[in-house]
């Protein structure tokens, strides 16, 4: 198997396609914005393609100065390579990159509970989401109220 590592420029367009190929899991994401957070990224490549990729916004808390939360984002593998653990050494490496930073928590929004929780999240109500919701749910083109979207809200407590 591949290596993961973070991405370069020159990745950008794999991850823009690989992403498209999952609209109902995630969020497409216009080149632009690839690119122009191309260091937040992560790929796996397989021949020189990209075959999965993560990234990591991190989310301002309005009146809590000790919280600091990083969100899991973007996270896809290729269907060639499911089950053979890309999706683990990618989120293994976004976890390892991000807690230099020492975030209090990090969250994520997901269809595939079970796979998160073998790293340690834990499912929470989204309301405990709030600055997610107010920087992305609140504009969802998907669902008419972001609290009732069928996405399950998770946490891995890190302080
Ligand atoms: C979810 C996803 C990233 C998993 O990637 P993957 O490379 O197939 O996962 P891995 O092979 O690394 O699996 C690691 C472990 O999680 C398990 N697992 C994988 N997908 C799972 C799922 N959907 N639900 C529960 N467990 C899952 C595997 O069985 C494996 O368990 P093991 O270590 O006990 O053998 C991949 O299915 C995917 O790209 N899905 C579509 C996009 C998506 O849903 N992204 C997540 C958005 S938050």
């Amino acid at each position: 198997m591949g290596e993961v590592h973070p991405a370069a420029f020159r990745d950008a367009l794999g991850i823009y396609k690989l992403i498209k190929r999952f609209p109902k899991e995630v969020l497409p994401r216009p080149l632009s914005d690839i690119a122009t957070h191309i260091d937040r990224f992560f790929v796996y490549k397989d021949k020189n393609r990209v075959a999965g990729t993560v990234s990591w916004k991190i989310l301002p808390e309005i009146g809590n100065e000790k919280e600091h939360i990083i969100e899991i984002v973007s996270l896809c593998v290729d269907k060639k390579f499911h089950g053979k653990g890309v999706g683990r050494s990618l989120v293994d490496a976004v976890i390892d990159h991000i807690f230099q930073y020492k975030p209090t928590r990090i969250i994520l929004l997901t269809f595939s509970p079970g796979f998160f929780e073998k790293f340690g999240f834990k499912r929470i109500s989204k309301e405990k989401l709030y600055s997610k919701i107010y920087l992305g749910c609140i504009n969802c083109t998907k669902y008419t109220n972001p609290l009732d979207c069928p996405e399950v809200a998770m946490e891995l407590k890190m302080g």
